[in-house]
């Protein structure tokens, strides 16, 4: 998909690169981005919107994947940012990333990170909470601001994998329940404060989601909360958020929908349901993560070791494992693999692909058709964009890897490879302990 493709040689190219160069060039194990597939999903999004004649922003969940360069392109393709920490802030800011299209997001921004971003002019927050309710008051008070803010609400919809089950919601950490009052309780709290500006409400359901009914019947109860906040309160919605969780395509078997058909739907759902509400339809904000930046990913290894049980499995350990994807460890997520420099050889074998972390459940693969790998061969994982680099650790303290861009035959360094320096670069070793050379 994208612009990848097995070349001549038989090695995987993508965006014009050839992997075994760009492996002679920056190592393994590699983060190669495909910049061209990025700017299409965000253009996908952005098109789809217009197309729907609805006001909307489409924030990219910086999540998935915060980095500079990153926050550069999708500032570049128009999208907004939704960001969740200081640290993701810091980064927007520092990419120049224009504040006023910045939404905050958490269920426990710190009155540090509060401050921070009040200072920085952000678009708004997505409040979570009573507790940060006032809170945010109370600061934006202090520096005589008014800041524009999102209540968070649960609508019922809890969506999973492959299919969404309505729950009582009162189980999530997120956010005001619309079911038990709390939602309305806060939108009376947040009308009444002088420095708060309420916009509207979000709704997040959940991630890597196939279908548009759970996207639909969140609408649904959203739009049948903003007739009972309008009614009570006389309170109207000009936002509603829809949050991400839009689904990618990882492995055989997942069936995502085209990002066209997402927005449609709820786009539809919109009009459908907020017509009989409102005069004038409120926006739609969205924010994609892993739709933006997911399969736009590969990550690139170096086999290594191998360990042959005869009649039971071999292992083929690579050069990374779960300190640069955990995802495999920590949901049990599937990938996909080919042999890069090797990509037009027929698979032969069924092996399973480990990291090398002291750990039996740094696993990457289990069960992956490839050639008989050799040390040396290069094995690169597809559709690892979003949560890879974003969730990678320092676990045995192995350094984290390097990120490139590659377009039209190009590759540029957006991460640098961590060196042995940035392994230790925050240790203190107290001078009673130092050790003496002797
Ligand atoms: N908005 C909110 C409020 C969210 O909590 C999330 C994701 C998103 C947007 C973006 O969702 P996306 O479009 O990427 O599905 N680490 C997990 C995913 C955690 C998602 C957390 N929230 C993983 O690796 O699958």
């Amino acid at each position: 998909h994208g612009t990848s493709r097995i070349n001549d040689a038989g090695h995987l190219e993508i965006g014009g690169c050839d992997v075994t160069e760009l492996k002679a060039e920056y190592g393994t194990p590699l983060y190669i981005l495909d910049e061209q597939l990025v700017r299409r999903r965000c253009r996908e999004y952005m098109e789809a919107f217009t197309a729907s004649g609805l006001g909307f922003q489409v924030a990219y969940a910086s999540k998935a994947f915060s980095i500079m360069a990153m926050v550069r392109l999708v500032d570049e393709e128009g999208l907004s940012l939704d960001v969740v920490s200081d640290g993701e802030l810091y980064t927007a800011l520092q990419a120049g990333f224009p504040a006023g299209r910045i939404h905050f997001h958490g269920n426990n921004k710190t009155p540090d990170e509060i401050e921070m971003a009040i200072d920085a002019g952000i678009g708004c927050f997505v409040v979570d909470n009573l507790v940060e309710l006032g809170l945010l008051q109370a600061i934006a008070a202090r520096k005589e601001a008014t800041v524009n803010v999102l209540l968070r609400v649960t609508p019922g919809v809890e969506a999973h994998t492959h299919e969404y089950t309505s729950t009582g919601q009162t189980d999530s950490k997120f956010g005001f329940d619309i079911g038990n009052g709390a939602a309305y309780e806060a939108v009376k709290v947040a009308a009444g404060q002088p420095n708060l500006k309420l916009l509207g409400v979000h709704s997040h359901i959940g991630s890597q989601i196939f279908e548009t009914d759970g996207f639909q019947l969140a609408v649904e109860r959203v739009a049948g909360f903003a007739r009972s906040v309008k009614e009570g309160l006389n309170v109207e919605f000009q936002v509603v958020n829809l949050g991400g969780g839009f689904g990618i395509r990882y492995v055989e078997g997942d069936t995502p929908l085209q990002v066209s058909e997402y927005v449609g739907a709820i786009s539809d759902a919109v009009k459908t349901y907020f017509a009989g509400i409102y005069s004038k339809l409120p926006q739609i904000w969205v924010e994609p993560g892993r739709s933006i930046v997911g399969d736009a990913g590969t990550t690139l290894y170096t086999v290594g070791t191998q360990k042959d049980i005869p009649g039971v499995r071999k292992y083929v350990a690579v050069d990374g494992g779960m300190t640069d994807n955990p995802r495999p460890a920590l949901y049990q997520s599937k990938y996909e693999a080919l042999l890069a420099n090797r990509a037009d050889e027929a698979a032969t074998e069924t092996v399973s692909i480990a990291g090398k972390c002291c750990e039996s459940g740094d696993m990457l693969i289990w069960d992956v058709e490839l050639p008989e790998a050799n040390s040396g061969d290069l094995l690169a994982v597809a559709c690892t964009g979003a949560y890879n680099y974003s969730m990678a650790s320092n676990y045995n303290r192995i350094r984290r890897p390097a990120v490139v861009f590659v377009q039209n035959g190009q590759s540029d360094l957006v991460v640098r490879r961590e060196s042995h320096q940035d392994i230790i670069v925050n240790d203190i070793v107290p001078a009673r302990i130092a050790k003496q050379t002797v």
